[in-house]
């Protein structure tokens, strides 16, 4: 009998690491995964909120380890404590990502060009080496799915936010780049956002929602879920023949000639 996919549990027995999750997309991503049946070791570098967080979900099925995305002793932290918890790692969700820069990218402090490149695109590709390589994870033998995330603003220039554009389509870039070397094992994946209502991108859209989502077939802007299921297709199964692809989520905004 046909089943949908709400009545299964497609990460029954699975284990995750997703990074900055302690609000946002990266924490909508954990709650869909656990929901359906994962464990999963989340990450942000501010302790506190990321315990209580954890602490929220039910037991045994969220640990949190805190540290810096862009720190080699953190990503090691993780990966030994996923090894020690879980015995091995299937999916690995790069999330975190920084912009912390306004303003021309002529301009730009070159310090804070290479901050935003080391967390979002370096990080992004130690992770997936180190999960790689890591002999207590096993990835690679438990056919090991990771997805990325990028941005709209990979393909379309956004007016403030350009280098950040540019960091998310090396991270585009990155995803075809390595779902070419890594396959047939493992499996890397990105979604690429528009808008999404979190407080990373509350500036885009504060006191003017109604306005933004004019542009946006869907006429509304993006929350977290929206992009937590496409990144639970990506991780799952279901898209077991679907590698190096940069799944766009954006209510329509890049088709009707929109930037986020
Ligand atoms: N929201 C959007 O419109 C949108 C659109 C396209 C793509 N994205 C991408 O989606 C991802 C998540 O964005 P979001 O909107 O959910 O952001 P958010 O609400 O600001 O959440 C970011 C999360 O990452 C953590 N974090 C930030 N910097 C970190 C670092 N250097 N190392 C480890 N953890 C870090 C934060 O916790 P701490 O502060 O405690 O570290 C927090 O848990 C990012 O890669 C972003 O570029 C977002």
């Amino acid at each position: 009998m046909h089943q949908n996919h709400t009545d299964r549990a497609r990460f029954s027995g699975r284990t995750a690491v997703v990074t900055g999750a302690s609000r946002g997309i990266g924490l909508a991503i954990t709650e869909q995964l656990v929901s359906e049946g994962a464990r999963v070791c989340i990450t942000a570098r501010k302790a506190g909120p990321l315990k209580e967080v954890a602490a929220a979900f039910p037991e045994g099925s969220v640990i949190a380890v805190a540290g810096k995305a862009d720190d080699p002793e953190h990503r090691l932290e993780v990966f030994d404590t996923v090894a020690r918890e879980f015995g091995g790692l299937d999916i690995l969700v790069n999330n975190a990502g920084i912009n912390p820069a306004y303003g021309p990218v002529a301009q730009l402090d070159l310090d804070v060009a290479r901050k935003v490149l080391e967390v979002n695109v370096l990080a992004t590709l130690a992770w997936i080496q180190g999960a790689v390589a890591h002999p207590g994870l096993r990835f690679a033998e438990r056919c090991g799915s990771v997805v990325n995330l990028s941005s709209v603003t990979a393909e379309t220039p956004a007016p403030g936010i350009g280098l950040y554009g540019v960091s998310k389509a090396a991270v585009s870039h990155l995803t075809r780049t390595l779902a070419a070397e890594l396959g047939p094992l493992i499996r890397v994946n990105a979604v690429a956002p528009a808008v999404v209502k979190t407080q990373f991108a509350q500036a885009l859209y504060e006191g003017r929602e109604r306005e933004a989502a004019e542009d946006y077939p869907m006429k509304r802007l993006g929350i977290p879920s929206d992009v937590a299921s496409a990144v639970a297709y990506l991780a799952s199964a279901e898209s077991s023949w679907v590698t190096g692809h940069v799944l766009t989520v954006d209510g329509g905004l890049t088709v009707a000639g929109g930037t986020a």
